[in-house]
C-alpha cells in the first residue's frame, strides 16, 4: 500500500493560501495536515478558527487537525464543526486521554493521539485499541523545517508491533522533518501517513514532490 501524504499547511504561503490549497487539491496528496498551536503547549502560535474556516471552505480532502494545545477537550466540538475529519491530541496535554479520545469520537471525527519524541509508545498499551491513529512526532513540536529525529524509525517499528500484538486498527502517522530520503525507511518501518511541510512547500515543484513522497 502506498503511504498517505498529508502536506502541512504551516509551511504554505499564507499570502497565497488559496493557491497552495488548490495545489494540494489537485495533487496526489490524501489529507491536509493542520497545525494548531496555542503558545503554551508549544513555544509558538499558529492560527485558529477564522483561518481554519477558510481552509475548510477551499479544501477538498480530509482535514487532519493536529492540536498542540493544552486541555484540548474545550475545543473538540468546535474543531469538528469547523470541518476536522481527524483530530489528534497530545498524550502530554491530556490528563484524561481516554475521555478526550471518547469526546473526539462522539463529535463524529476520527480520533488520534500524538506522542512527543521523548514519550514511549509503551504508554499507549491501554488506549491503543480505542484510537484510529497514532501520530509520532519526529521533531519537538512547534515549528516547521526542523531536523528529523532518527530514533523515530525504531519507535515506528515498536508501535507497529504494539498495534499488531493488540489487534488494533490504528494507523501510524509521522510528523516532522520528513524528506524524500527518510520517507522510504519510515514506510518500511510500518508508517501509513507521512506529514510533510518544508519538503513539499519548500520545493521547486510541490506537486511533483508530493507524487515522489507517495511513491517513495
Ligand atoms: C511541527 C508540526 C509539523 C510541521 C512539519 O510542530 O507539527 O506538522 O509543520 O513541518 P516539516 O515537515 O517542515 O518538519
Ligand atoms: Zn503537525
Amino acid at each position: 500500500m502506498l503511504p498517505f501524504i498529508a502536506p502541512s499547511l504551516l509551511s504554505a504561503d499564507f499570502l497565497h493560501l488559496e493557491r497552495d490549497i488548490e495545489m494540494v487539491n489537485r495533487s496526489e496528496a490524501d489529507w491536509f495536515h493542520i497545525d494548531v498551536m496555542d503558545g503554551i503547549f508549544v513555544p509558538n502560535i499558529s492560527f485558529g478558527f477564522p483561518v481554519l474556516e477558510k481552509i475548510a471552505q477551499c479544501a477538498r480532502k480530509p482535514l487532519d487537525v493536529h492540536l498542540m494545545i493544552v486541555d484540548p477537550d474545550r475545543y473538540i466540538d468546535r474543531f469538528r464543526k469547523t470541518g476536522a475529519e481527524w483530530i489528534t491530541v497530545h498524550y502530554e496535554a491530556c490528563n484524561h486521554l481516554h475521555r478526550s479520545i471518547g469526546a473526539i469520537k462522539n463529535s463524529g471525527a476520527r480520533a488520534g493521539v500524538v506522542l512527543n519524541p521523548h514519550t514511549p509508545v509503551q504508554l499507549l498499551e491501554d488506549i491503543i485499541r480505542d484510537v484510529d491513529l497514532v501520530l509520532l512526532m519526529s521533531v519537538n513540536p512547534g515549528f516547521g523545517g526542523q531536523k528529523f529525529i532518527v530514533n523515530t524509525y525504531e519507535k515506528s517499528s515498536r508501535l507497529k508491533e504494539l498495534i499488531l500484538r493488540t489487534n488494533s486498527s490504528a494507523m501510524i502517522e509521522v510528523d516532522g522533518g520528513v524528506t524524500l530520503e527518510n520517507a522510504p525507511k519510515l514506510v518500511a518501518a510500518g508508517v501509513d501517513v507521512l506529514v510533510a511541510g518544508n519538503t513539499v512547500f519548500g520545493s521547486a515543484d510541490p506537486t511533483a514532490t508530493i507524487s515522489k513522497l507517495k511513491r517513495c
